[in-house]
Formats: structure tokens, C-alpha cells, sequence
């Protein structure tokens, strides 16, 4: 359950919101921080907070694949699949993270630290293959780079 200052000043932003469905991803990346992904509960918070139907706020949730409605690594690694990064060797890139995280894309390290996932366009096309972890981007992320990329997320997050 969230405390309750982080409920009421959630419940204050949804009120300075034009709708209530405006302020769910708000909502719903708040709580994902608290949580660190967007579980069953969280869902029903989020419905509470934003005066929503439980499955509102679940269709709105798949929407986002920022939204995290399975538990994940401490830190997500969203490599852009869209057609910038793909004809820049985003495909390539996301098979080495593969093989350096020694994990399938969707799936999470061992000692937790990252999960690997593709997205859609990060809107960083001109740094293509472009990267996101949090909410920081990255790119150009070269293939051979990833190793290196990957130790630099390690060493920063130390
Ligand atoms: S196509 Fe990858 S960031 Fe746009």
C-alpha cells in the first residue's frame, strides 16, 4: 500500500488533470517507482486514486510499455526496434545485450540487476540504434559497443 502523502498528492495532481484518464500515466509511473513494476494492487490503487475501473486502468497499462505489469530488474533496458535503429544494427544490438546479459530479450538477469526488452521508436532516430534505460537515452549504442555500454550502466549504478 502507498503511504499516505504520496496518495493525497497523487489524488492532488489527478484533480489539476483536464480527465482523469490524462493523469494515469502519471499515476501509473508513480506507483511503478514505488513498486518498481505495476502490480494487481498498484492496478487497484491507481483505479482508486484516479477514479477508474480496475480494468481501465489495466487496458491503459498495456498500452504503455513503460508500464511494467510484471516484475522486472532493477534497471530496464528498452532497445528501439522500430526502422531507424533496425537499419542501423538495432537488431544486432539487441543479440549481443543478449549474449553479454546472457538473458533472451523479455527476460531478467539472474541477480536481478537488468531486464532486456524491445521498444518502439524512442523518438532518438538520429542516434540510432538508440537506447533506453530509465528515463535516460542513449545512442548510438553500437553492437560492438555493448559490453562496454553495459559495464558503464554497472559502474554508474555502483
Ligand atoms: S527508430 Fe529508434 S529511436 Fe526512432
Amino acid at each position: 500500500m502507498i503511504p499516505e502523502h504520496m496518495k493525497q498528492e497523487l489524488v492532488k495532481r489527478v484533480s489539476g488533470a483536464i480527465t482523469n484518464r490524462e493523469a494515469a500515466v502519471d499515476v501509473m509511473k508513480e506507483l511503478q517507482r514505488h513498486y518498481g513494476w505495476l502490480s494487481d494492487e498498484a492496478v487497484q490503487e491507481a483505479a482508486d486514486v484516479l477514479g477508474l475501473s480496475p480494468l481501465q486502468v489495466e487496458e491503459l497499462a498495456t498500452f504503455y510499455e513503460m508500464i511494467y505489469r510484471r516484475p522486472v530488474g532493477r534497471h530496464v533496458i528498452h532497445v528501439c526496434d522500430s526502422v531507424s535503429c533496425w537499419s542501423m544494427g538495432g537488431e544486432s544490438l539487441l543479440q549481443q545485450l543478449e549474449r553479454v546479459l546472457e538473458v533472451n530479450v523479455g527476460a531478467t538477469t539472474a541477480d536481478g540487476i537488468f531486464t532486456l526488452l524491445p521498444c518502439c521508436c524512442l523518438g532518438n532516430c538520429g542516434k540510432a540504434p538508440a537506447v533506453m534505460v530509465g528515463e535516460r537515452l542513449y545512442g548510438p549504442v553500437t553492437p560492438e559497443g555493448a559490453e562496454a555500454f553495459i559495464k558503464g550502466l554497472i559502474e554508474s549504478s555502483a
